[in-house]
């Protein structure tokens, strides 16, 4: 018998400066909604800049599944031969989101309203993560969803007919949002989706491209069902979540700086900046001058000494990704750095407070685990072994640790970054970060 291969693991040696120009793949929130609305559209959309990381590619292979015809002209240019509202097919066998929390919550949205039985899987990850948040307000609308004990395996029943929701989110999530939302365009009368925080809206923007009406007033937002999509050219902007890990490289050791391109930054995304601003971090943000939904800027750091502060809350849900990079960034800063509201955290691709308050205590960072948040000490950076616990961010965050580190960082369990990053390290030592995938 063959010896079982050990999962890939990162080692990041220390470096004394990062620096120059990047490019940073395509945003994968708007590519998994390009693939969604494309498909459902009558005609083709063209989507430019597209991310093929595995979490977008399980998207395709299910839209794939149920008959859409999707062609790949170049690695980062999709086209989607939509099928209309009522044209998809019933898929043969249960359809595999891998990773991918986005791609199973706004599918079951959509396939809510559907003719045809469907089921819904993942990888041992997502088979993990609660679903009832957005089953419960699809069973409103009169769809029928079974979950298991509130997890994957998710099974949605064909043939319900759907009628409107007026639904205030418990917990502020743009996957609950946009589930709904896809749901209100099979249902119905007119829908309506209130947040008790704004979280990202691409969904709202991508559904205007597309020529459906959508209503924003404050925190709600509503669409009136029965409207019909009309394909149309997605550009899709570097992936601000991506762009995140260098934008902390950056802060931590570009003493010449550092320049992010044509980074998505949709002020629903973009909370890190203002974190980062409250540490002291010097960051530029360029805007460029293009007509589309999604805002795109060039973005300039360098590395300033940064001091802790409290972060307040209403930052969360804007930067809800970036916190493993935010937490790196505060072990580096002097004094204390206090998040709370971060519940959240808890349940996505790992329990990242968990995560990162031991890979910070194993590199030598004093740190204390709230039940909502982190409170971290400034410190030096050590140097140690961290396990990432297979989440793409805890990762490619310690690999960051490594710019200000005293010894090298070896990362466990890294496989799972190409679900968001295909060739993080590639890009991590384009700017002089010592990364190698052993
Ligand atoms: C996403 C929404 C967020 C985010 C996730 C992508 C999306 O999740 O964490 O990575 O594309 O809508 P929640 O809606 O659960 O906060």
């Amino acid at each position: 018998m063959s010896e079982p291969v050990p999962p890939a693991r990162y080692l990041a040696r220390p470096v004394s400066t990062v620096g120059g120009e990047l490019s940073v793949p395509g945003d994968k929130s708007i590519s998994h909604r390009s693939l969604m609305l494309g498909g459902l559209a009558t005609g083709t959309t063209q989507v430019t800049g597209f991310l093929a990381s595995e979490d977008c590619l399980s998207t395709m292979g299910a839209l794939r599944a149920m008959g859409v015809q999707i062609e790949r002209p170049t690695p980062t240019s999709v086209v989607v031969h939509g099928v209309g509202m009522q044209g998809l097919q019933p898929p043969a066998a249960p359809l595999d989101m891998g990773n991918a929390g986005t791609a199973m919550r706004l599918f079951m949205g959509l396939l809510a309203a559907q003719r045809f039985d469907s089921t819904l899987i993942g990888d041992s990850s997502l088979m993990k993560r609660p679903m009832e948040r957005v089953a419960s307000p699809l069973r409103q609308m009169g769809a029928q969803l079974e979950t298991l004990a509130g997890r994957p395996p998710v099974r949605i029943k064909g043939g319900c007919v759907l009628h409107a929701i007026d639904y205030t989110l418990p917990v502020a999530s743009a996957q609950v949002k946009s589930a709904v939302l896809l749901a209100a365009l099979r249902a119905a009368g007119t829908s309506s989706v209130t947040e008790p925080a704004p979280t990202r809206d691409h969904t709202e923007r991508m559904l205007r491209g597309f020529g459906v009406q959508v209503s924003v007033e404050g925190p709600r937002i509503a669409l009136a069902g029965g409207q019909t999509l009309r394909a149309c050219d997605v550009q899709v902007p570097a992936d601000f979540s991506s762009a995140a890990f260098f934008i902390v490289a950056g802060c931590l050791a570009a003493k010449g700086g550092l320049t992010l391109r044509r980074v998505g930054v949709n002020p629903t995304r973009t909370g890190l900046i203002d974190m980062l601003r409250l540490l002291g971090a010097a960051i530029r943000v360029d805007p460029i001058d293009e007509a589309g939904p999604e805002p795109m800027a060039d973005i300039h750091v360098r590395a300033t000494p940064l001091r802790g502060a409290r972060i307040p809350e209403s930052l969360v849900a804007l930067s809800i990704d970036e916190f493993p990079v935010f937490f790196i960034a505060a072990a580096c800063a002097q004094g204390e750095t206090v998040v709370t509201g971060a519940g959240e955290l808890r349940v996505k691709e790992s329990d990242r407070l968990a995560a990162m308050a031991d890979g910070l205590s194993a590199v030598g960072i004093q740190n204390e685990l709230l039940p909502d948040g982190l409170r971290i000490q400034g410190g030096t950076i050590r140097g140690g072994t961290v396990h990432s616990r297979g989440d793409h961010r805890i990762a490619m965050a310690f690999a960051v640790a490594s710019v200000r580190a005293q010894q090298p960082i070896e990362i466990l369990d890294v496989a799972n970054v190409a679900t968001s990053f295909p060739d993080f390290p590639g890009h991590a030592r384009a700017i002089g970060i010592d990364l190698s995938l052993c």
